[in-house]
């Protein structure tokens, strides 16, 4: 079959350059304008990347209209039902799911590289006390590449594979140190007999002084959310580790600067805004003056937890969520008034022209926060679990862009609307 072509024709000049079209397994085809600046002498103009794609990738597919997310080809819902956060892990990385000798390979690999450095213990103590968990987190990934020497060649695929399995192993032991520091409790060791999101519950909330047993339905809730954080295309952390990893950056700090960008309210710090805005609204009563605002053009509220930039229909991971928020609540304090105000919110939100036209549905952070404060998780710890499920999805793109041999830096041009040339004007003559 022949090559798909698109035509671009400059009406200004009459000039007309063809440009290869390319397909993908699933989603829309893609132009290549690699060639565009060099044939015809101008730049595309897209903002916030709505119409570009930046790479090409195997590892995740959304369907934004139709509410559909695949990891490696396989559906979130039925990962989230038959799978677990580390097999989910050597999927998103690997490309196949394990079998039983891979599977325990791999969990041996990442249980045997949970502890981190005890330099760390003194590190953290420059922090603040009252330093924002993400702070600590930024910080703390940032700090691996200074002890790691033996495995910062990125263009070495065992360094890559060490660097990500450390990466992956370490994100609970240091999200639970930073909550450690703010409350001012000893640090708890992993202990390598418990499962992932177990150990991270017990690094958490168990203190010397007494025994601690995690409750299999935390860590069975806790599990499920980290997989269904692992991954999730170009969104703005992930494109930000591509980035900085695209300059030979170590993982690292690719990884610390995808954490930053998680940070932001429209992004992963949506789960913390959310429980910041039902704890604000209170009582279900003042939901429609939160919605009205959330309307308003002249007010810069907005009803955090919804909308999303690809998904123009329900998150699938909102719907999964959703369910077990309400297990969760049901089996544990039995109501929430939160979840009252969520529920609340939700159905109006579903049925309210402004959110229907502009296709404004629950994302994966509105239900989140939900099951976060069930199971006890302080509102500033939120957006860390959220980093610590990314983090394989962040390697896994981190890693297939660095093994790309057609790599190149990423570089974006501009359309530069700022002065023309002029000359120095001595300071008495301004
Ligand atoms: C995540 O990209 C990913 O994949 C991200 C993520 C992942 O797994 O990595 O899925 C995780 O970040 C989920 C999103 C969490 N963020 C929030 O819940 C914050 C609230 N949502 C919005 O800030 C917003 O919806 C975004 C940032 C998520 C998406 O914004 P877009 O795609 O840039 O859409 P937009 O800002 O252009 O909005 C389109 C219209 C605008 O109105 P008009 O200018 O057309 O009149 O919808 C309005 C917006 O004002 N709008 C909202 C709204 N979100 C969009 N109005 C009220 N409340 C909202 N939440």
């Amino acid at each position: 079959m022949s090559q798909k072509t698109f035509t671009v024709t400059n009406n200004a000049t009459g000039q007309s350059e063809e440009f290869p079209v390319h397909e993908g397994t699933h989603g829309p085809d893609v132009v290549d304008i690699r060639t565009l600046y060099q044939k015809m002498g101008v730049f595309t103009y897209d903002p916030g990347f709505k119409s570009t794609a930046s790479c090409e990738s195997s590892i995740t597919f959304i369907d934004g209209e139709e509410g559909t997310l695949l990891y490696r080809g396989y559906p979130i819902e039925q990962l989230a039902e038959k799978s677990n956060f580390l097999e989910v892990s050597y999927l998103i990385m690997y490309g196949e799911l394990p079998t039983k000798a891979q599977y325990d390979h791999f969990v041996e690999m990442i249980t045997h590289h949970s502890m981190v450095h005890e330099s760390f213990r003194d590190f953290i103590k420059g922090f603040r006390p009252d330093a924002h968990p993400m702070s600590v987190m930024v910080g703390m990934v940032g700090a691996m590449s200074a002890f790691y020497h033996d495995s910062l060649d990125v263009t070495n695929p065992e360094h890559q594979e060490i660097s990500a399995h450390r990466l992956i192993a370490k994100m609970p032991t240091i999200a639970a140190m930073a909550h450690k520091h703010t409350k001012g409790q000893p640090f708890v060791y992993p202990l390598n007999k418990l499962g992932y999101a177990e150990n991270f519950l017990h690094m958490m909330y168990s203190v010397p002084a007494e025994d601690y047993e995690v409750d299999p339905l935390h860590a069975r809730a806790l599990d499920l959310i980290l997989i269904l954080h692992a991954e999730h295309e170009q969104n703005a952390s992930t494109s930000t580790v591509r980035l900085a990893g695209s300059s030979g950056a170590n993982p690292f700090a690719a990884a610390s600067a995808g954490i930053g960008c998680l940070w932001g309210p429209a992004h992963g710090g949506a789960n913390e805004a959310v429980l910041v805005m039902l704890e604000e609204i209170g009582d279900p009563k003042r939901i429609d003056e939160f919605v009205a605002r959330a309307k308003d053009k002249e007010d810069p509220f907005r009803l955090m937890g919804f909308g999303h930039r690809v998904y123009k229909n329900y998150d699938p991971r909102a719907k999964i969520i959703r369910k077990m928020a309400i297990e969760i609540i049901n089996k544990t304090e039995g109501n929430d008034p939160l979840l009252d105000i969520a529920m609340k919110l939700e159905e109006i939100a579903l049925t309210d022209e402004y959110f229907v036209e502009k296709k404004l549905y629950p994302n994966v952070d509105f239900y989140s926060g939900i099951i976060y404060k069930a199971l006890g998780i302080p509102t500033d710890m939120f957006t860390v679990i959220f980093a610590m499920g990314r983090m394989a999805g962040w390697m896994a793109q981190w890693d297939e862009m660095i093994s790309d041999p057609k790599r190149v830096i990423g570089r974006p041009r501009q359309n530069y609307i700022g002065a023309a040339r002029r000359n120095y004007m001595q300071m008495d003559k301004r």
